[in-house]
């Protein structure tokens, strides 16, 4: 770039006044953020029409020139939506590429726009506006995960799958049992985003660029035109921190590890070793080798997007940590974790509820595979206990008819009564071991005997569905 036009970019700065020779041309694009943060346009304009608003109200600038900055910036608006907006990297970024357009096209009025605040509030204002409207759409789509989740656990009250613990099958549940469980989690996650939204949803504009400023402002008034709940109590706190897109990333952290746990599951239960379900093809890709392959390509972008999201999280907070009060130019560094974090976790949620609703189950290999694993033993050693023996001395003596289950390469029901009193070491004459033991002993005896809140009885799936379907209703 030649010197003279160097100077003129400069000119063009709104800060140009106080220094003597151009900024380097690296360095131009080294501290600019036009790049990332034009997507702040459309609330930066309404951010400044609130304030122009209160600023004429308040007679710090006349009628005619607010006037004069709504005909402006309703063109820019037109001009910003219909991709003519003229954007110059010289101009730094998303707010003086606004202001200088806006004096362009209407001359002193657009001038006076910035009499009261700073691009300190103005882009802390600018963030909380966007962010606020972005939770609200991840929650929208976030209900119909959740209502998703509700249908298949509806569906699959009965339906029989191993437990597992520690990989390892431990106890038959039901999948709508199963399906409930990510329900809380989302639920909780659904709480944590609208807890956030509260502390995101409070206005910074009126701390000027950091001590507040010496106009009459109205910031209530600025407050209310734009939605917020509340106003920063503080100019200083106002301007400089950024724990609300802390808070945010922190909750889609904690929503993608969710995303990331059920994306694991439906790995292992799509791949052949296991069966237990299948997805559209729609969801899933093929390989360029391999042509049986049927890859769970959408989860497994999930659980690897999930280390992204965690990585914003970590950028935010040591972006963060060692800034002194009041605003410092790391904080430019904001928007890109926080927009990434945005796009990850709305267009993942997006695709797991477009995708939940059609997993479809292989309800006889899950029965199949709840019966492997002496699944049932619990319920064995919980029927001798209730028949008057100690937990521990039950424990020890369903672990000898397992072991004789292995001997023999059979499940526990597979046994005679006759070999199963003997193995639990009982005396057969006057052993408490009837028949009855065999319903216990199935998969399905086995969870609909656990029928208490929380339970993985088919009857509890079913109230619990019908609760969080009322609960959903209201939130
Ligand atoms: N682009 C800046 C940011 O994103 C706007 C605020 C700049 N303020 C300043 N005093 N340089 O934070």
């Amino acid at each position: 770039m030649s010197s003279t036009k160097n100077s003129l970019a400069n000119k063009s700065k709104a800060w140009s006044g106080r220094f003597a020779e151009p900024v380097d041309a690296l360095v131009q694009r080294y501290t600019s953020s036009l790049r990332f943060d034009q997507r702040l346009a459309l609330v930066d304009i309404a951010g400044s029409l609130a304030h122009a608003e209160m600023l004429a109200a308040q007679k710090i600038i006349s009628k005619a020139d607010f006037v004069a900055i709504k005909k402006g910036m309703a063109q820019i608006e037109k001009e910003i939506t219909a991709g003519k907006f003229d954007w110059q990297l010289a101009l730094e970024d998303v707010h003086l590429n606004i202001e200088a357009r806006l004096t362009k096209l209407i001359g002193d009025a657009g001038k006076r726009l910035h009499t009261g605040r700073s691009r300190n509030d103005q882009v802390a204002t600018d963030i909380r506006l966007w962010l606020r409207t972005e939770i609200d759409h991840i929650l929208v789509d976030l209900k119909r995960l959740r209502t998703a989740l509700l249908d298949q656990a509806e569906k699959h009250a009965a339906t029989i799958m191993p437990g597992h613990t520690h990989l390892q099958v431990a106890q038959p549940v039901t999948f709508g049992h199963h399906m409930m469980a990510y329900y809380e989690m989302f639920t909780r996650d659904a709480e944590r985003l609208l807890s956030c939204r509260k502390r995101v949803n409070q206005l910074p504009l009126g701390a000027a660029a950091l001590a507040g400023t010496t106009y009459p402002i109205d910031r209530e008034r600025v407050a209310k035109t734009l939605g917020f709940d509340g106003v920063c109590q503080n100019s200083l706190d106002a301007v400089s921190d950024r724990d609300f897109a802390i808070e945010f990333c922190a909750a889609a952290s904690i929503l993608m590890m969710h995303v990331s746990r059920l994306s694991e599951e439906l790995i292992l239960w799509l791949s052949p070793r296991f069966g237990f379900i299948d997805l559209p093809d729609r969801f899933c890709t093929g390989s360029s080798i391999m042509p049986q392959k049927k890859n769970p390509d959408v989860p497994e972008l999930a659980r690897g997007k999930t280390g992204r999201v965690n990585g914003n999280l970590i950028a935010l907070l040591t972006l963060m940590k060692g800034q002194p009060l009041a605003y410092n130019k790391d904080n430019q560094e904001d928007k890109e974790p926080l927009f990434d974090t945005v796009d990850t976790v709305a267009e993942t949620v997006q695709i797991f509820a477009d995708m939940v609703p059609h997993i479809s189950v292989n309800q006889e290999l899950m029965l199949g595979a709840a019966e492997e694993g002496f699944a049932t033993a619990t319920d064995l050693a919980d029927y001798l206990v209730k028949k008057g023996m100690p937990f521990r001395d039950a424990h020890e003596a369903v672990a000898h008819a397992v072991k004789l289950c292995v001997k023999k390469n059979c499940a526990l029901s597979d046994l005679s009564l006759t070999e199963l009193i003997k193995a639990c070491g009982l005396n057969p004459k006057s052993s408490v071991v009837s028949k009855d033991v065999f319903i216990v002993l199935t998969p399905k005896g086995s969870v609909e005997a656990r029928n208490h809140l929380g339970g993985t009885a088919p009857k509890q799936v079913i109230a619990a569905v019908k609760r969080a379907r009322t609960a959903l209703k209201n939130n």
